[in-house]
Order: structure tokens, then C-alpha cells, then sequence
């Protein structure tokens, strides 16, 4: 079974509550998303591989830590997870992007494929799947599935809310995945949405309803 990590550092949730009033124009939800993904990427890189490093400091020569980065990629299910890309880049500049375009059917809230274009070396580094909604995890588990085709088998998912819902089904479909989120919220009304989440996350972010 797969870990779920909730962040519920006092500063992630500060920012979240921002984030969930429906008052809260698009600017400061892009950058509270932005702060929020560069806070929560400590914890998902939390236990990412040192490498040993020989440096001179101006005093004497060391054997020094630096983090394998180059074999991190950061994978947003678009739209919405193209939020929390910067954050994380900040924090691990060298990570390549991969983008793979799903979009949930109105009707049935099934995802539908659009797009996927990834690293090509994709299968040999560790995955950060980022998408800021976990609702039915229809689409989650479709990114992941898509990742695991490609050979990869190092995945990670950051969201910022989620559901029991979605959590169960990533759980059970993938359970060497683990979650990572700053909210466990109540529920799904009848339109799939996360009661009481934040609203439509990509027309938040991109300001298009
Ligand atoms: C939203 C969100 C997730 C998905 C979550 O995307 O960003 O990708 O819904 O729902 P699920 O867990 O039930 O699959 P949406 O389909 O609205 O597309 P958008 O990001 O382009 O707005
Ligand atoms: N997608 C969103 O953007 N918000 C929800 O609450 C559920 C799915």
C-alpha cells in the first residue's frame, strides 16, 4: 500500500485557506500555488539520494553532499498541475518537464487523453506527477498508468486537496505510488467537485470562468 503524506506544515495550510476563498482573485492563487508547491516539494524530495562531491572551501578541501537532481522529472497533468511546476523547479532547477494533457468529460468525469509529451530518458528518473485536485483519481491514475506504459517505476503524486475518493482509487490502482497533499477534504458533491475544496482549479489558475 502506498503512503499518503498530508503536509500540514502551519505555513502550507495558511496559504490553502487563502487559496479556498472564493474571494481570492487568480494572481495571488497562482502564486499562492507556486509557494505552496515550492513548501511541499521539501517534503516529497525529502529522501532523494546524496551524492559525494569534492570541493575546496576557502579554508581546506571536503568530500561535500550534492542531491542526484539530474534524474527528477516533474510531470503536470494539464492544466491545473502546470501550477505547481515552478515551485518545484525552484526548488530542483534541473529537473526536466514532462506534460501529459487529460481533461475530465463533463458528463461522466472520466479523463480523456489529449496530449503527452515527456523527457525521453522518463523511465530512469524519479516522477512528480503534479496535479492540485484529487477528486474521483480518474485522472491521477490515467497520468500514472500512462508513466508506468513508458517503463517508468519510480512515481510520486503532489496534490494540494484530495479526497478519500481519489486517495483509495490511486491506492488500489497503484499502490506503489505515494500521495502527497496539504488536504484530506470532506467529499464529492454530485458534480465530482471536492466539498468544501477550492473550486475549479484550472479556470482559478488560468481565469477563464
Ligand atoms: C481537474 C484537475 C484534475 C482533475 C481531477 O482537471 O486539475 O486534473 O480535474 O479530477 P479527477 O480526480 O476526478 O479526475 P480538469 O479536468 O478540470 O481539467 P483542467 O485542469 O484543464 O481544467
Ligand atoms: N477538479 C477541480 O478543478 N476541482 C474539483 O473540485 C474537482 C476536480
Amino acid at each position: 500500500m502506498s503512503l499518503l503524506h498530508v503536509i500540514n506544515h502551519p505555513m502550507v495550510q495558511h496559504k490553502l485557506t487563502i487559496m479556498r476563498d472564493k474571494n481570492t482573485g487568480s494572481k495571488d492563487f497562482r502564486e499562492l500555488l507556486n509557494e505552496i508547491s515550492l513548501l511541499m516539494g521539501y517534503e516529497v524530495t525529502r529522501d532523494i539520494p546524496l551524492e559525494d562531491i569534492d570541493i575546496e572551501t576557502p579554508i581546506c578541501k571536503m568530500t561535500a553532499k550534492e542531491v542526484s537532481g539530474r534524474k527528477l522529472a516533474i510531470v503536470p497533468i494539464l492544466r491545473a498541475g502546470l501550477g505547481m511546476v515552478e515551485g518545484l523547479h525552484t526548488l530542483v532547477p534541473v529537473a526536466k518537464v514532462g506534460h501529459i494533457g487529460l481533461y475530465r468529460n463533463e458528463e461522466t468525469h472520466e479523463p480523456v487523453e489529449y496530449y503527452c509529451k515527456l523527457p525521453e530518458d522518463i523511465q530512469d528518473r524519479l516522477v512528480i506527477v503534479t496535479d492540485p485536485m484529487l477528486a474521483t483519481g480518474g485522472s491521477a491514475c490515467d497520468a500514472i498508468a500512462m508513466l508506468k506504459r513508458k517503463g517508468c517505476k519510480n512515481i510520486r503524486l503532489m496534490c494540494l486537496v484530495s479526497v478519500p475518493e481519489g486517495i483509495k482509487k490511486v491506492q488500489n490502482e497503484h499502490p506503489d505510488v505515494d500521495i502527497y497533499t496539504a488536504a484530506v477534504d470532506d467529499c464529492l458533491n454530485e458534480n465530482a467537485y471536492i466539498v468544501p475544496g477550492l473550486g475549479d482549479a484550472g479556470d482559478r489558475i488560468f481565469g477563464t470562468k
